[in-house]
């Protein structure tokens, strides 16, 4: 947790101090967002995911670089300013009165977003797993408005954070979840500007499974539904944090809901395998005939209290997960492999090329387990490279593929280290995972989950 005079309203912009050889083709810019004010007056927040969002970008082009940062202006940053939030997020208690929860028995969802950031067309979108994404102006990162949707899907949708991005058909594809006296999964495909979403999947069942990510290959949309599971009738006039309605019900299994694409409004197949807790999909492909989904998985979802604010120090998070390899065979049959005992979190691949195929390369960052380090993972022969400072976290690495790049790992992986008092993005050799090229700032950086690099 960082608090620094620098992380305000206004802008915040800084020049860093350069060194090393920064490539003369990576011209872009890497924006990404981190939850960074935890406090405000008698507000707080009690888990790492509901801190106020900030926006940070480092501009990179010809071996200059700039950088700056600036809070989300939210109207739940507002209502946090004047001490009484009564708006719905994932560990926090909401502070609705009586009435409000008489009148409104299902509380409104948050408008702060601090999870991810992609660039859909021309605007910044700024995610959590709610029914508000924040727009961006990329130059001075104001907040510019939550997205309108145009389409008739139910206005209290929870969509996940981590949208994909299909660059054949130009769409954006994500999943969201609506309550009712069923729990529907949805879905759907957009494309960027009009926001009009396809819906070709829909799913209703009595319980809910916590979903943050999922798999995409060129033909479907898998999601793990793990025995983390909550009844929307649970959420009727209660004040807590939306995450703690959730049972663990590891007896249950998981299921696994497969989704084709090209259908309008189909339910998905369903298969059953073992229980496992999975925020993050590191990838999914088509291996002949059978289905393949790496995920990190934990053993059950302690790791989403460990993320309470009050343990949110370094070497707090006792688990690490397991990198964890699904497989539906046809006829159903499922089988669970893993990869990696111990892995990492926030998982990255050379996305563009590789996302939906059969890979080799993953990367990830340990964020704040067994020491903090940012890793690579070649999955054909079981080496891991790794890289990190003393004192630094990191969130998820961002890899770029060199122009007319061959190999699956030519290019460079971008990551932010925050240390208490200062900050670095730092540009790995993909291949070697060698630091080439820093960019040193004497200001912290609050450790966030995830951003994107759009290259110009
Ligand atoms: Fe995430």
């Amino acid at each position: 947790m960082v608090s620094s005079s620098t992380v305000t309203d206004a802008l915040h912009a800084a020049t860093p101090q350069l060194e090393g050889k920064w490539p003369e083709w990576l011209k872009g810019t890497l924006m990404r967002t981190a939850p960074a004010v935890f406090e405000l007056g008698p507000w707080r927040a009690e888990h790492w995911f509901d801190g106020l969002g900030m926006m940070f970008c480092f501009d990179v082009a010809a071996g200059q670089v700039a950088y700056r940062q600036r809070l989300l202006d939210t109207a739940a940053s507002r209502a946090a300013r004047k001490g009484r939030v009564d708006m719905s997020s994932f560990g926090s208690p909401n502070q609705r009165g009586f009435f409000r929860r008489l009148f409104e028995p299902i509380p409104r969802q948050t408008d702060n977003a601090n999870v991810n950031t992609v660039k859909l067309g021309d605007e910044w979108h700024v995610f959590t797993e709610t029914q508000h994404q924040q727009i961006v102006d990329e130059a001075t990162l104001e907040t510019l408005g939550t997205v309108k949707y145009a389409d008739d899907l139910p206005a209290r949708m929870t969509m996940t954070a981590h949208p994909h991005w299909d660059f054949e058909k130009k769409r954006a594809v994500n999943v969201g979840a609506t309550l009712g006296r069923e729990a529907t999964v949805w879905a759907f495909d957009y494309a960027p500007g009009r926001h009009e979403r396809r819906v070709f999947g829909k799913y209703a069942a009595l319980e809910l499974s916590y979903m943050h990510a999922f798999a995409l290959t060129p033909r479907e949309l898998i999601v793990i539904g793990h025995p983390w599971l909550l009844k929307p009738h649970q959420l009727l006039w209660s004040n807590k944090g939306f995450g703690k309605h959730f049972e663990w019900r590891p007896e249950r299994g998981s299921r696994l809901l497969v989704f084709d694409r090209e259908k309008a409004e189909a339910a998905p197949l369903v298969f059953e395998t073992e229980t496992v807790f999975v925020f993050h999909v590191a990838n999914a492909f088509h291996d002949g005939e059978d289905r393949v989904i790496d995920v990190l998985s934990y053993p059950d979802p302690g790791i989403a209290d460990t993320l309470r604010v009050l343990s949110l120090q370094p070497k707090a998070v006792p688990t690490t997960p397991a990198l964890k390899r699904l497989r539906i065979k046809p006829g159903g049959r499922t089988s669970v492999e893993t990869l990696a005992e111990k892995a990492f979190e926030l998982p990255a691949i050379s996305y563009r090329r590789m996302n939906g195929r059969r890979y080799r390369f993953l990367y990830g960052s340990t964020i704040a387990g067994d020491g903090e380090e940012v890793v690579k993972l070649d999955l054909d022969s079981g080496v891991r490279k790794t890289f990190g400072r003393a004192d630094h976290v990191y969130g998820e690495p961002v890899f770029v593929a060199r122009p007319g790049a061959e190999a699956e790992d030519d290019g460079v992986v971008l990551v932010v280290g925050s240390s208490p008092v200062r900050s670095e993005l730092t540009v790995l050799d993909a291949q070697s995972f060698a630091p080439i090229a820093q960019a040193r700032l004497e200001l912290p950086i609050p450790l966030g989950f995830h951003g994107s690099f759009v290259g110009r």
